[in-house]
């Protein structure tokens, strides 16, 4: 696995992004295809059309027709939300990135590069509809090119969001993404986002049951003010028990070696999400500095060289044009 680092986007950069982006989406196809085949309104479809128009007309032919009649529109129907997405972002923020991505502070997109060849991408806009600026960041387009799953790109590039959005002030990270999105699901959670909302985009995606969630990712600056929750005191070391000699022959338990105390975890932080004192390092601020090459999933946290764990480091996004 070759290694990677993250970088802002260059005009440079568009076909490689327009290519993942393109790809990112029509790989869900065929499992929408899939998901749609187990609906039971469509079995009773599949079913019951083709049956009764047999009855009606007598002919096993025109059933026959009827049923990969079905299963075309039904093809369609999987693909359309899709292409649909993908066709209204290309005309959208993504018909011009630089523009829509570098005219104002506060926005952002950033490009992950391996050996030359951009292999993953993410943006991150302001949400428009809240009076007050800079409420929320919402997290758009991140891909990762198939050949380079697994490797912790993709929640490099959310860290790079999320650190992005402290420094820029915001008190939350948002995003939306389909229940078919498997991978995705498993990775937002896995950072630190909570489901808040679920919702259907359009009166097609209710028809054919896809439904999109959204996750927030309340900023640590933010998260205890908004709970009405007092930060989170460290447990006060209690003094070390002395091990008592076994009175049935049985090994007692060693005694734990007298060390620092354990890190106390916010009850609101899962495992690997960012904390209020934890600082993401941009490689290409850091000279030298580059992801580790041929991370696997399930690597820990620390294998990485610039990690939410990596403390006081500077706390610096710059995100300004090329
Ligand atoms: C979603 C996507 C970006 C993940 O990219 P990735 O680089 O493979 O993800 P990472 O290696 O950084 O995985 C980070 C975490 O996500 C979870 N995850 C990612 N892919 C997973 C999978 N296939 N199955 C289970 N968990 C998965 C894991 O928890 C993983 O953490 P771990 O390795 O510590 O266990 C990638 O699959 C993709 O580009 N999909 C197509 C486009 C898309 O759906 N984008 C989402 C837009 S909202």
């Amino acid at each position: 696995m070759a290694p990677y680092h993250i970088r802002k986007y260059r005009e440079s950069d568009r076909k490689w992004v327009v290519a993942l982006f393109s790809e990112g989406m029509t790989e869900h196809i065929p499992t929408a295809f899939r998901h749609i085949l187990k609906l039971p309104r469509t079995l009773v479809l599949l079913l019951g059309g083709p049956f009764a128009l047999f009855l009606v007309s007598g002919s096993w032919v025109l059933a026959l027709v009827a049923s990969l009649g079905l299963l075309a529109a039904l093809k369609f129907l999987a693909k359309y939300p899709w292409i649909q997405f993908k066709v209204m972002s290309l005309h959208t923020d993504m018909s011009d990135i630089s523009e829509s991505y570098f005219s104002e502070s506060g926005s952002c997109f950033w490009v992950a590069e391996s050996e030359g060849q951009v292999v993953g991408m993410v943006g991150a806009l302001p949400v428009k509809k809240h009076a007050v600026r800079k409420e929320q960041l919402e997290l758009l387009h991140l891909s990762v090119a198939s050949e380079h799953r697994g490797q912790g790109i993709a929640k490099a590039m959310v860290r790079a969001v999320l650190q992005f959005a402290r420094a820029q002030g915001y008190r939350e990270v948002v995003l939306s993404t389909s229940a078919l999105q498997y991978s995705a699901l498993a990775l937002y959670q896995r950072v630190g986002f909570q489901k808040t909302d679920q919702f259907f985009f359009s009166m097609i995606h209710r028809l054919v049951a896809l439904p999109f969630i959204q996750f927030t990712y309340r900023l640590p600056s933010a998260q205890g003010f908004r709970a009405g929750l007092r930060p989170h005191r460290r447990p006060t070391p209690r003094p070390e028990r002395r091990a008592r000699p076994s009175r049935v022959g049985c090994p007692t338990r060693r005694p734990t070696p007298a060390g620092p105390p354990p890190r106390a975890l916010s009850p609101l932080r899962p495992r690997g999400a960012l904390g209020p004192g934890d600082t993401l390092l941009f490689p290409e601020d850091q000279p030298g500095l580059k992801a580790a090459p041929g991370r696997g999933r399930g690597d820990s946290d620390q294998a990485q060289s610039w990690t939410p764990g990596a403390k006081r480091a500077r706390a610096h996004c710059a995100c300004e044009p090329n």
